[in-house]
């Protein structure tokens, strides 16, 4: 008759512990900034760093986009990639067009998550 290992429970416990860890992973794996475009939206941000900030919220004249509706956010970039942008339209326009709609969904999801710079200026902790 075969013996069970001494400390068979020991090692079950072992295995729900690890169980409920890779869950944990899978869970934070689906929270993550990871969206329908497949990269993620800091990579895809990276390129609006230069002109916008690090955190969107851009010195200078160049407005600021941390903090924003994300249907608001969607629909200007939406504009931008349009045949039509707005009027006054200098860069975002060409910018626009690199990007899937799929990206510009994530990058406006992402934007808005972000603490717009008077919440910051006004001592809110960033
Ligand atoms: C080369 C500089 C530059 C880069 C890079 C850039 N932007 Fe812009 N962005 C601008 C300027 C300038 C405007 C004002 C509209 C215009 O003149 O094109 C603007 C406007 C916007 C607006 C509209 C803000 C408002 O309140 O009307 C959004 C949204 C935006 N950018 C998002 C992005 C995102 C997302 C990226 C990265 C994918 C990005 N921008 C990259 C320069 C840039």
């Amino acid at each position: 008759m075969n013996k069970l290992p001494i400390n068979a429970s020991s090692q079950c416990m072992t295995w729900q512990v690890r169980i409920r860890t890779k869950l944990a992973l899978l869970i934070a794996m689906a929270a993550s900034p990871t969206g329908a475009a497949g990269l993620d939206a800091q990579v895809l941000a990276g390129s609006c760093v230069n002109c916008h900030g690090p955190e969107g919220r851009s010195p200078g004249a160049i407005p600021p986009i941390a903090g924003l509706a994300e249907d608001a956010l969607k629909a200007k970039l939406i504009a931008f990639k349009s045949e039509t942008p707005p009027a006054g339209t200098t860069i975002m326009n060409r910018l626009a067009k690199g990007y899937s709609d799929a990206q510009i969904a994530d990058l406006a999801r992402y934007y808005a998550r972000m603490k717009p710079a008077a919440a910051v200026s006004a001592g809110a902790k960033p």
